[in-house]
């Protein structure tokens, strides 16, 4: 058995209890299917046509849990197939899956190196595995060999800064501890642990919080025994050897360095995003989408203007509840947005007011506009700014799934 499967055994992660699943969904990025369908599809999916979706590494089920429960409410059809290495991690997503009454799940123990043995998949999910991997690149090549024409990947890998202090403990615990059983490892590296100066770089790290949570969250950040991260820079360049295109990050607006200065003119994309990267210094993870190399990216979006297809999106607000931010807008307030442990200030037109209380999930943007009586031009100049902040900090998508 490799130290990888040994850990994964002992410490299903993340750490759940199947009979949570009575008291709340867990939800997140990736793999929230509007988001999926925002960033892959334009907003344009048709969700009548199946989703076949593989969770790759799916562990104790996050995920996996989420787009079931989401797509059985909208009514969307869906086939999942779940593969991970770890049996004890399977039985943890399985028994969340029974508790909520899920159809549509098929479960497998195997190497997601194996994942076309599975098919061809419209939507791949592989969050937190691929820096787990001895060789990350053999594992984004054989999931790009599982995708099917027009699909997408939702990844989740960690990111080098955000994890400052982290990867000399792992090193000095790994050097430490070889040879000793996971449970032993643990208790001694949390001993060790207790007796290491308030000034160490891991101990100074605010964003990082795993290893406060969970046994799971503490072997998993401290004791990991296959673990590395990646730059922007890494990771475009991985994608780019393995066969996908970056189709874009779950907080686009993270990555947008004029933020913090101003950015010399020409400079490329992937140099800006680095250059965000460099200067916020607190990404501990990179969370987004892939497409397959040279597919064609979709032709909605901020710069398809008042074009019908792109006035038939329908916008769906993410974690704000419409009437409370239709009001703070009215009043002039800023929305106070949390990333990577700052809180940034959206400041959003107060025209945009009674837009955002029209926002259900069911109205498109040319609803929307005809409801608020603004003639193309003022919608248009009102609405890139919604746009720009709100999808900006993943708190809108465009997805048809659940219009009716
Ligand atoms: C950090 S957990 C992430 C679990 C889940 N994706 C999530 O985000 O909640 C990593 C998972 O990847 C699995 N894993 C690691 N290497 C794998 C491989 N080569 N093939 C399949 N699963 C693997 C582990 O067993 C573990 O369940």
């Amino acid at each position: 058995m490799t130290e990888v499967k040994r850990q994964y055994e002992a410490y299903p992660y993340p750490e759940r209890d199947p009979a949570d699943e009575a008291k709340r969904l867990i939800t997140g990025s990736p793999s929230d299917p509007l988001e999926m369908d925002h960033v892959i599809w334009g907003g344009m999916r048709d969700w009548t046509r199946p989703l076949r979706a593989l969770f790759a590494g799916g562990g104790t089920g996050d995920g996996m849990v989420q787009l079931a429960q989401r797509l059985t409410d909208a009514g969307a059809p869906y086939e999942i197939v779940y593969l991970d290495l770890s049996e004890a991690s399977r039985a943890v997503a399985e028994a969340r899956v029974a508790a909520r009454g899920l159809t549509g799940v098929t479960f497998h123990t195997g190497s997601l190196l194996d994942a076309a043995e599975y098919g061809t998949f419209d939507y791949i999910d592989c969050c937190g595995v691929l820096h787990h991997l001895p060789d990350p690149a053999t594992g984004f090549a054989a999931l790009r060999q599982a995708l099917a024409e027009g699909g997408g990947l939702g990844f989740m890998v960690y990111a080098p800064h955000g994890r400052s202090g982290v990867y000399p403990l792992q090193e000095a615990f790994g050097a430490l501890f070889e040879g000793l059983s996971p449970s032993q490892k643990l208790a001694q590296a949390r001993a060790v642990f207790a007796r290491l100066p308030e000034a160490h770089p891991f101990k100074r790290n605010t964003v990082v919080v795993d290893h406060q949570q969970s046994d799971a969250g503490f072997y998993d950040l401290l004791l990991h025994s296959q673990d590395r991260a990646f730059s922007v820079t890494d990771l475009v360049e991985v994608m780019g050897q393995t066969g996908w295109d970056l189709a874009g990050f779950a907080q686009p607006a993270a990555y947008d360095p004029s933020r913090y200065a101003a950015v010399p003119e020409g400079m490329d994309a992937v140099a800006r995003m680095a250059l965000a990267e460099q200067l916020a210094g607190t990404m501990k993870v990179h969370v987004g989408y892939a497409r397959a190399a040279g597919a064609s990216a979709p032709k909605t979006g901020p710069m398809g203007g008042m074009a019908k297809a792109n006035m038939a999106r329908v916008p769906h607000l993410r974690g704000v509840p419409r009437d409370k931010l239709a009001r703070a807008v009215a009043a002039g307030k800023a929305l106070p947005v949390k990333s990577g442990g700052e809180t940034i200030p959206l400041r959003l037109p107060k025209g945009a007011a009674a837009l955002l209380a029209g926002v259900d999930g069911r109205r498109d943007l040319a609803m929307l506009a005809k409801g608020a009586r603004l003639d193309p031009v003022a919608f248009g100049g009102i609405w890139a700014q919604v746009d720009r902040a709100l999808c900006g900090w993943g708190l809108m998508h465009y997805s048809n799934l659940g219009r009716r």
